[in-house]
């Protein structure tokens, strides 16, 4: 039994379990994606396969917070951190060391629920809220983030909430990254897969384009969306990247667990019989001579490369 929430009410119904089915479903029902991550199924997908979990990337945003406000104390903690659409936590837990108090907050109920089954963080509290809708107090924020996030608010009110909470030397970065390369860990002939990564993504951007041009606009890095903000000082950084080790499996989880690439996927799939993240995996195995080999099986270490919108006022 599945349940999502939409614009028009409550959608219930019986799947007998199949997760395609409900993908499939809300497909021909062309909802807006940001209410995917209402249903039950989808929060519990993300939050297992999409691991934000990198440390590093909080550290780097953390330096370049402390160079643009020109702190020079490198150990103080900073007072207040706003993670705008923060999901299951993900991407606010690796902020808790260098604030003194975090607020998570985002529109789904399920969402926040889940985020606030993980209790172990003393200075995080999760909130239902919105990029447009931020509880707290004017000038009062000193860093919010969002991670993957932007996409779903309306630009205008996001900035007029951004300039309402951030305090006057207050920065808001909305960020979210490429997957950049991915090489073998342990065996196998590691020929560069970048040519096929970017067929993949280039597909999915042609298939976004026709079908519904409001989805998957981190394919360009978020330009579009940097390109229509107003009313703001803006910035973009382009230049960090991080590396995580994973299976070539958790690679397949993390796409599939992704609405719009979901979506993607299905309707490849409804034509031509082929799942496309399938032959993603396939034409990985088959240039690094692995194919024998399931994708559980395969250590991988992917890099990814982030881009950063940066907001003051
Ligand atoms: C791709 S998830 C990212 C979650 C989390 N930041 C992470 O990295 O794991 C996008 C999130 O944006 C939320 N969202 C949708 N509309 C939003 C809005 N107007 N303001 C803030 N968040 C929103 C969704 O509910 C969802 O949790």
């Amino acid at each position: 039994m599945f349940r999502c929430a939409t614009s028009s009410g409550t959608i219930t119904f019986d799947t007998q379990g199949s997760a395609d089915a409900v993908y499939s479903f809300l497909h021909v029902m062309v909802i807006n994606m940001a209410e995917l991550y209402k249903i039950e199924h989808a929060v519990s997908e993300y939050s297992s396969n999409v691991n934000n979990n990198f440390p590093d990337f909080a550290r780097s945003i953390i330096n370049f917070v402390r160079t643009e406000r020109q702190l020079t104390d490198e150990t103080s903690p900073m007072e207040l951190l706003v993670d705008a659409g923060c999901g299951s936590g993900g991407s606010t837990r690796i902020f808790a060391p260098f604030f003194k108090r975090i607020i998570g907050v985002d529109p789904s109920e399920e969402q926040i629920a889940a985020a606030k089954s993980d209790t172990n963080c003393d200075n995080i509290e999760y909130m239902l809220g919105s990029g447009e809708n931020i509880p707290v107090e004017k000038e009062t924020v000193d860093v919010i983030i969002s991670y993957f996030a932007i996409q779903y608010m309306d630009l205008e009110n996001y900035v007029t909430e951004c300039r309402r909470v951030l305090k006057q030397d207050g920065l808001a970065l909305s960020f979210g990254h490429d997957y950049n390369n991915i090489e073998p860990l342990d065996s196998g002939d590691s020929k560069p897969v970048q040519d096929i990564l970017k067929s993949f993504f280039e597909a999915a951007k042609i298939f976004f384009t026709n079908n519904r041009p409001d989805l998957g606009c981190w394919l360009d890095r978020y330009q579009s969306i940097f390109d229509n903000i107003d009313g703001i000082n803006k910035k973009r950084v382009d230049d960090i990247c991080h590396r995580q080790e994973m299976r070539l499996i958790d690679f397949k989880l993390r796409l599939l667990s992704i609405p719009e690439y979901r979506s993607y996927d299905e309707d490849v799939h409804l034509k031509t019989g082929k799942h496309p993240v399938d032959e993603l995996m396939l034409d990985i195995k088959r240039r690094w001579e692995l194919s024998q080999l399931p994708d559980a099986e395969i250590r991988i270490i992917m890099t990814y490369s982030f881009f950063v919108i940066c907001l003051r006022k």
